[in-house]
């Protein structure tokens, strides 16, 4: 469930869009469920009828956002699209995971970015090692703050509303099930989060210690916004016995709870809370090199990778105090304006309402982190009255938060739209539902190559046979000169004029294939897509007017997806 919180959750606005909110559901049990759930499992996960469920997926499925893939309602890479909203409007993927990703490749361990999520934590960078004994987390997982080493951090900053909330939380669900991206807590797990939480406060920098699952270790320091550091909020995290449950101002009043050694005074280049602008020096996210017991301790992690990753967090810092203020641009207009010819064209099997509502997400980006109504309204062609019902019903869902100045922003749970099933995805994956829909299309086989790494190959990646028995049979893995192969032109650019490579019984006898590139968001040719078939089946001629449109239609929509995909999530292309 994506909703751990224990507390009794808040009554659903008079004014909220109900299609909205259901639909919103069918996304979340889809990502619980891994991506994809049979129509009869997502009504008994939904508690909706069938009609509903089946209204509702076809909506999903027009706007490119879920597959009916024989039984299954499958989650499609084009959601990714949500995510990437919240991510661009962030800023900080695109500030800092240059930075992390170095980290990485320098210490040859895995490097996480997270971002505090009520009481959780939620990843929203990853660069990961490939090895054997690691478990890595995807972006838009949701962790417990208190079985991580970024929560920890998190929590120094925490409010007595927190506290509650956390313990609440816990009260509520013993055994983590909120959280499915982790394994259950085990039942005698002793608390100490409080004085692991006083102790972050005290190093800024925390471990974790196979507090998720042996062998998983973590090191995390806090990275934080331009603007002095705000004094530590005395006792957080040591607040216990008779401050626990109190109203926020007991966590807060100086002095009180405080943990034995817990800093007293502000530290050079602290200054007090009220001295400052709002959010000056607070922690935007939090960065963690992620090992295994097999190769570090964590304290052993602490000692030896340390430096490195305060060298790097400074580094981050100094970026985010050096970026200059999102350049607004012309905003969007008339993003929802499409819906009314769907509603038109599927009548009752089209929900209007959800459709609209999905797309007000796909107004924020990173030149427009902060929208008023008006503003959503104006991007999504939405009368304002239905954009206002819109936004309280994402507030309700804690998907948007309003802000000060009356602008909303998306909340980190976005990413619980679909993002981490999707964002563990390659190439491969993204086509084969194109190139099967192109080879039933047109009764021959269609596959998906890169070029191997010395140029002079290419490799098939993916698949579709046409189904017949005289059909091309050449398997995924398998490897052919690129000269002599429309696959290989394709790539290597050894195009016609109009952008194809068409290839003529060059590699064997009899056998006829016309290719396209497929290009990354830079241009760059990174796999091509062919339809290939006996000669005697087609004419050069016929190749080039009856395959190749399709062929191109299914070029464009890999590419559509893999460019979503890959905006803020490393794609493999093999
Ligand atoms: C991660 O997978 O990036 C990770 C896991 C546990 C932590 C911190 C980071 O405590």
């Amino acid at each position: 469930m994506e909703e751990p919180s224990g507390a009794a959750p808040a009554a659903v606005p008079a004014e909220a869009v109900t299609p909205l909110i259901r639909g919103v559901a069918v996304l979340h049990r889809l990502t619980e469920a891994g991506g994809a759930l049979s129509p009869s499992a997502l009504e008994r996960a939904t508690g909706l009828a069938r009609s509903t469920i089946d209204r509702i997926t076809a909506t999903l499925a027009r706007m490119g956002y879920v597959r009916l893939d024989g039984r299954d309602v499958v989650l499609a890479p084009r959601l990714m699209e949500l995510g990437n909203a919240y991510l661009a409007a962030l800023r900080l993927p695109a500030l800092l995971a240059g930075r992390a990703d170095a980290l990485a490749d320098a210490l040859d361990e895995s490097v996480s970015l997270a971002v505090a999520d009520r009481d959780g934590i939620r990843f929203i960078h990853q660069a990961t090692r490939r090895r054997a004994m690691s478990l890595s987390f995807r972006i838009g997982d949701l962790l417990p703050a208190e079985r991580t080493a970024p929560g920890a951090l998190f929590a120094t900053e925490w409010t007595e509303a927190e506290w509650r909330r956390r313990r609440e939380r816990r009260a509520a669900d013993p055994e983590d099930r909120g959280f499915p991206a982790v394994p259950p807590r085990p039942p005698l797990a002793p608390d100490d989060f409080e004085e692991r939480t006083a102790r972050a406060a005290r190093e800024n920098c925390a471990t974790d210690d196979q507090l998720i699952e042996p062998g998983l270790i973590a090191l995390s320091v806090p990275v934080r916004g331009p603007g002095a550091r705000p004094a530590p909020r005395a006792g957080a995290g040591a607040v216990r016995g008779p401050e626990a449950g109190r109203e926020p101002e007991a966590g807060r009043k100086p002095g009180a709870g405080q943990e034995p050694g817990a800093r007293q005074e502000p530290e050079a280049g602290q200054v007090p809370e009220a001295r400052q602008a709002p959010g000056a020096g607070r922690i935007v996210c939090v960065a963690s090199v992620v090992s295994h017991t097999s190769r570090h301790t964590a304290e052993h992690l602490r000692t030896t990778l340390l430096p490195r990753l305060r060298e790097t967090v400074a580094a981050m810092e100094r970026d985010l105090a050096a970026a200059p203020p999102p350049a607004p641009s012309e905003p969007p207009a008339g993003l929802a304006t499409w819906t009314a010819a769907s509603k038109q064209e599927l009548g009752r099997e089209f929900v209007e309402s959800l459709a609209r509502g999905l797309t007000v997400l796909t107004a924020f980006d990173a030149d427009r982190p902060a929208l008023t109504l008006a503003e959503v309204a104006k991007a999504t062609g939405l009368p304002r009255a239905t954009a206002r019902r819109v936004l309280i019903t994402y507030e309700h869902l804690g998907l948007v938060a309003a802000g000060p100045d009356r602008r909303f922003t998306l909340t980190p749970r976005v990413l619980s739209l679909g993002f981490p099933p999707l964002s563990r995805t390659s190439l491969p994956r993204i086509a084969q539902p194109h190139l099967e829909y192109l080879a039933a299309r047109v009764h021959e086989s269609a596959s998906l190559a890169v070029l191997t790494p010395s140029g002079d190959e290419i490799q098939y990646t993916a698949r579709a046979a046409a189904g017949r028995i005289m059909s091309v049979d050449l398997t995924v893995g398998t490897r052919l000169p690129a000269h002599a192969t429309a696959l290989g032109r394709a790539l290597t650019g050894a195009l016609t004029e109009d952008g194809y490579a068409l290839v003529d019984e060059e590699l064997e006898e009899g056998l006829r294939a016309v290719a396209v590139p497929v290009r990354d968001r830079s241009g760059r040719p990174v796999a091509a897509a062919n339809v290939a078939l006996h000669a005697a089946r087609r004419t050069r001629e016929e190749c080039v007017t009856e395959l190749l449109p399709a062929l191109r239609r299914t070029a464009a929509a890999i590419e559509a997806d893999y460019h979503v995909a890959a905006r803020f999530t490393r794609v493999a292309l093999v």
